[in-house]
This record gives C-alpha cells, structure tokens and sequence, in this order.
C-alpha cells in the first residue's frame, strides 16, 4: 500500500469536518472522491498533504510516517520525518497557483532549485520532457496570464510531477474547464497513474470521477458515524 490513513478525525471550532474515516491509496490507482460542496473534501486533502493538522489519526506513504495516533490525538513526527513524508505527495490546486510573475519553464524549476534536486541544467532538461509529453513545448517561455485554462492546468501538473511525487492530488481538476479539456486532463492522470503514481482526485464532477476513477469514495462517509 502506498498511502495509508487511518481514523482521521478533523473538527474546525468543535464542528467535526471528518470523523473516524480511513482511506488507501495503492500504486497506479486513482482514487476519486465525490461529494456535495461543504462536506470536506479539500480538508481531506489538506490532512494528507500536511497543510491542515488531523485532531486524531495516523498518515503514512510507503515507510514515511506524516503522524502516528497517539493517546491523546495524532501526533506528528519531527521536522525532518516530515520533509520525507512531504517530498512524496504532491498538490494541484483548484486555482492552479501558479507563479504569475514566472515563465511557465520557471514555474517548474522554481521548487526543485530550492530543494536542489539538480543542476538548472539537468532540471530544465526534465521540465522540457514534461512539457512535451504534455503538449506544452512551444509554451515554454510563456507567462501564464497567456494560456488557456485546459494550458495552466497542465503546467500545475507538470510543475507538481518535477519533484516525482509517490503520490499525487488533484482538488476539482475540471471545475474551470469544458468537457474537451476536462477529458483531456482525465487522460493524461490515467498516463501518470499508468506510470505508478498514486492518483487523489477530489470532485463535485461525478460524471468525471466514474469516467477516470479506479475507485470511488463518497465525502458521506466523513461522518459516518455521527
Ligand atoms: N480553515 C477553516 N476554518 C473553519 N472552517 C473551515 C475551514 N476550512 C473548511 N472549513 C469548513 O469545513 C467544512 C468542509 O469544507 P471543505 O473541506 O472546503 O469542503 P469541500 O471541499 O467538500 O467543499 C465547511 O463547512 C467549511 O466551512
Ligand atoms: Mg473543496
């Protein structure tokens, strides 16, 4: 199993967002999760990639631990553990997030720089490769102000595969898209899932998620027990 969490609970002010749900994420699956608006399903997302703190639970990738249920709630591994955990999942958010004042070829180079995770040579060579598997090669030097929405949404994607996460998350890839764009995201998650990634896609778009998903979750089991 590569992603694994277990009884995860999250209130925001004493309301329970989440309470008590387990869910797995196996190689090459994409796992899809559909529900109404409001029911947690970012906040899902952000337990998992450690931009929301769980109240009780444990969360793992492959021997990387993010937190451990403990006596009195989940609790956290140091720093460091964290980082491990970390350089494992990757996000593309709903508004993309890209870099406004960066080339789409920086907006790919900019983490894995930070992180040293090449030479700018080795890593534009990377980005390069990416882009052209995505269709995106004479967009390179673009500002993303120029491109389409189906564009921007291929450069988040691109930009989050540049630090070759185990596993990857998508918050309403399609929401902003038409359905030929919408499809055409759809295929390319099935290449990188066919690759061995672990796929998260998040959803109000259920049409979408039975069309790409290997495995349907509802947000109703949230609280299920409530
Ligand atoms: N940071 C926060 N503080 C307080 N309440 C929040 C916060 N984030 C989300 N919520 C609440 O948690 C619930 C679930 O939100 P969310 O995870 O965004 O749902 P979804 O993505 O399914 O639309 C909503 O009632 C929302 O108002
Ligand atoms: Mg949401």
């Amino acid at each position: 199993m590569l992603l694994q969490a277990m009884n995860l609970s999250k209130a925001y002010n004493h309301v329970p967002v989440i309470d008590d749900f387990s869910f797995e994420i196996d190689e090459k699956e994409i796992v899809v999760l559909v529900g109404r608006s409001g029911t947690g399903k970012t906040t899902l997302m952000r337990l998992i990639n450690n931009l929301e703190k769980a109240d009780q639970g444990t969360i793992s990738i492959d021997d990387a631990v993010l937190c451990k249920q403990g006596l009195r709630g989940a609790e956290y591994a140091d720093r460091k553990k964290r980082r491990i955990y970390q350089n494992k999942i990757g996000m593309v958010f709903q508004d993309y997030a890209l870099f406004p004042n960066l080339s789409v070829l920086d907006n790919l180079l900019e983490a894995p720089l930070a992180q040293k995770l090449g030479s700018r040579e080795e890593l534009t060579t990377k980005a390069k490769a990416l882009l052209e598997k995505m269709g995106l090669a004479e967009k390179i030097e673009a500002m993303p102000s120029t491109l389409s929405g189906g564009q921007k949404q291929r450069v988040a994607i691109a930009r989050a595969m540049m630090l070759n996460p185990r596993v990857l998350c998508f918050d309403e890839p399609t929401s902003a898209l038409d359905r030929e764009s919408s499809d055409s995201i759809g295929e390319l998650i099935q290449q990188i899932a066919a690759d061995g990634t672990g796929i998260l896609i998040v959803t109000h778009d259920t049409e979408f998620g039975q069309k790409y998903g290997t495995r349907i979750v509802s947000s109703s089991e949230f609280l299920k027990n409530i």
